[in-house]
């Protein structure tokens, strides 16, 4: 299943880059996760919409391609980062290629409450309907604490976040072959 990922933090040592690349390994076989570089993306423009930078071009073709989208949000004053919305802009114009796509959202913070805030704007977000993106109800992801709950080497090491975001997937992949009607 080919799985078009989106991180909304460009920061270097970003908690929510670790957690798509420790997935892109864990899930590796079930999953396909191609890391879209949205924080090379300019701007959105609308005088530009019609005729885009290769890049919003390029990454479009992906999630058109894709079975489905993952996006890996951090918070930002209780909600998703500029980045993260700039990129769904440009996705939710013309060719609106995440429009019935399924979509899988986690998210990681140091606080508690593991960016609850910004997954419940986010969710709002993807049913406009330029977006449109599908997520499954309760198959929700928030990582809080997430500094105690990854090594130096970028992977989960709690068991109990582990076992649970492995039950999320296998959700989200007998989901996902269930949407496909949509698409
Ligand atoms: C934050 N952070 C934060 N955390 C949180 O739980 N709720 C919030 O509203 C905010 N607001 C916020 C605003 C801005 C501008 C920054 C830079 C940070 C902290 C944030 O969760 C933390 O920096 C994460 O580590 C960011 O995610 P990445 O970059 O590790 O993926």
């Amino acid at each position: 299943m080919k799985i078009a990922a989106m991180v909304g933090s460009n920061r270097k040592d970003s908690y929510n880059r670790q957690l798509t690349s420790f997935m892109q390994k864990r899930y590796d076989g079930k999953l396909d996760i191609e890391i879209l570089p949205i924080d090379q993306l300019p701007f959105y423009n609308q005088d530009e919409e019609l005729n885009p930078p290769q890049i919003v071009e390029d990454l479009r073709k992906i999630i058109k391609e894709s079975d489905g989208i993952l996006i890996a949000t951090p918070e930002y004053n209780g909600s998703i980062s500029g980045m993260l919305k700039n990129a769904l802009d440009w996705f939710s114009r013309v060719d609106q290629v995440m429009v019935n796509k399924p979509a899988m959202v986690v998210g990681a913070s140091m606080g508690g409450l593991g960016t609850v805030k910004a997954q419940l704007q986010l969710r709002q977000i993807l049913n406009a309907p330029g977006i449109g993106t599908l997520t499954l109800p309760g198959n929700e992801v928030y990582i809080g604490s997430v500094h105690e709950k990854i090594d130096e080497d970028g992977n989960l090491k709690d068991e109990e976040t582990i076992n649970f975001l492995d039950n999320v997937v296998d959700n989200f992949i007998n989901w996902t072959e269930k949407t496909k009607v949509y698409s």
